[in-house]
């Protein structure tokens, strides 16, 4: 029997979503998109990296983003970083909960930040000593290529929970294991879910699935079966790695809210509002094919029926 434990819904697609398009988003745009999101009741939004903009120039307005946002009351914001850098000036912008993000494989972390695995770990290490002059700020760890690297043939297990466990040293007790590329499938997800939940219970732990081979939403239930009840998604299925070969969207926030919804299973998300943000979407950025089963198909006609009685 399926659980029926309510999930928390993490919205990536204002930073794993924007940061692929080649088209810079005006601040407004993204701002306006943020609060409609914040709105939708989406409870923790991601809402862009800082970053040098060399490397992700979508981002070159971050400050203002932040600006524009971080007045909205009952909604964790939060912002990527990839280094020391990053988080001082996320930690100066007044945002309270930073993620910063590494990879399980040498090469995919070498391409995305130009540091080993260890040497993200040093980096870490010296943002969380930066942290104690902000306590109030939480910091999470993304860890990439969990399920799988464009780059290596094979991510091992030990591996992953060798990271974990030298993250949680640190003192991070939040960890998202992510499927930057989709190649996770849902046995695996299982396998390495149960193992690191099991051997790292002081650990809350997210999972993050690009739905590159179509196997997004099925990855998803078999995390939410294996106990895993936060979960991160992208609006109409943006989404990307600027530096993952051959990557796609994030499963969409409707389509995953959708599915948890229909089977009983709480998100606080209004998937209605959802959709009308992603046909915002569609019409903002007409050249991106938007990965969102949902958008396409709509919802199914009793659903529009209990909506309207
Ligand atoms: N924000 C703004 N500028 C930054 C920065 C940050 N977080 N980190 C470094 N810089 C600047 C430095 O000031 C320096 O600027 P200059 O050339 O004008 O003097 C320049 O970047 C190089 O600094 P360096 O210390 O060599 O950079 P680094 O090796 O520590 O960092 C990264 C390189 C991590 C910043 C870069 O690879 C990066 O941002 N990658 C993007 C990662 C990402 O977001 N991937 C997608 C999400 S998974
Ligand atoms: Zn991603």
């Amino acid at each position: 029997m399926i659980p029926k434990d309510p999930v928390h819904i993490v919205e990536v697609g204002p930073r794993d979503g924007l940061q692929n398009l080649c088209e810079y988003i005006e601040t407004e745009k993204k701002i306006n998109l943020i609060k409609r999101l914040a709105e939708s009741g989406l409870k923790e939004i991601e809402l862009g990296s800082f970053v040098h903009p060399k490397a992700i120039s979508q981002f070159r307005d971050i400050k203002e983003i932040v600006d524009g946002v971080v007045s909205i009351e009952g909604v964790k914001l939060t912002t990527l970083v990839p280094n020391l850098k990053g988080a001082q000036k996320a930690f100066q912008s007044g945002i309270k909960k930073i993620i910063f993000v590494f990879s399980v494989s040498r090469s995919h972390n070498l391409s995305n930040v130009r540091r080993t695995p260890n040497e993200s770990l040093e980096e870490l290490k010296k943002i969380k000593e930066l942290s104690s002059s902000y306590p109030e700020v939480v910091i999470r760890v993304d860890l990439a290529t969990t399920f799988g690297c464009p780059f290596e043939i094979k991510v091992m297990k030990d591996d992953i929970l060798s990271y974990v466990e030298k993250t949680g040293k640190l003192g991070i007790k939040e960890i998202t294991l992510c499927d930057s590329v989709g190649f996770g499938n849902p046995r695996q997800v299982e396998d390495i879910t149960t193992t690191c939940m099991k051997s790292f219970p002081e650990i809350t732990f997210s999972a993050h699935f690009h739905n590159t081979r179509g196997m997004g939403l099925a990855n998803a239930l078999a995390a939410y079966e294996s106990g895993i009840r936060s979960f991160e998604s992208s609006i109409a299925g943006l989404g990307g790695c600027p530096f993952t070969p051959g990557s796609s969207g994030n499963i969409a926030t409707e389509d995953m809210v959708f599915m948890f919804e229909e089977m009983g299973v709480e998100t606080g998300v209004d998937v209605h509002s959802l959709l009308s943000i992603s046909r915002y979407l569609k019409e903002i950025l007409p050249g991106v094919n938007l990965e969102s089963s949902l958008l396409r198909a709509g919802m199914p006609k009793q659903r529009e029926i209990d909506l309207h009685s």
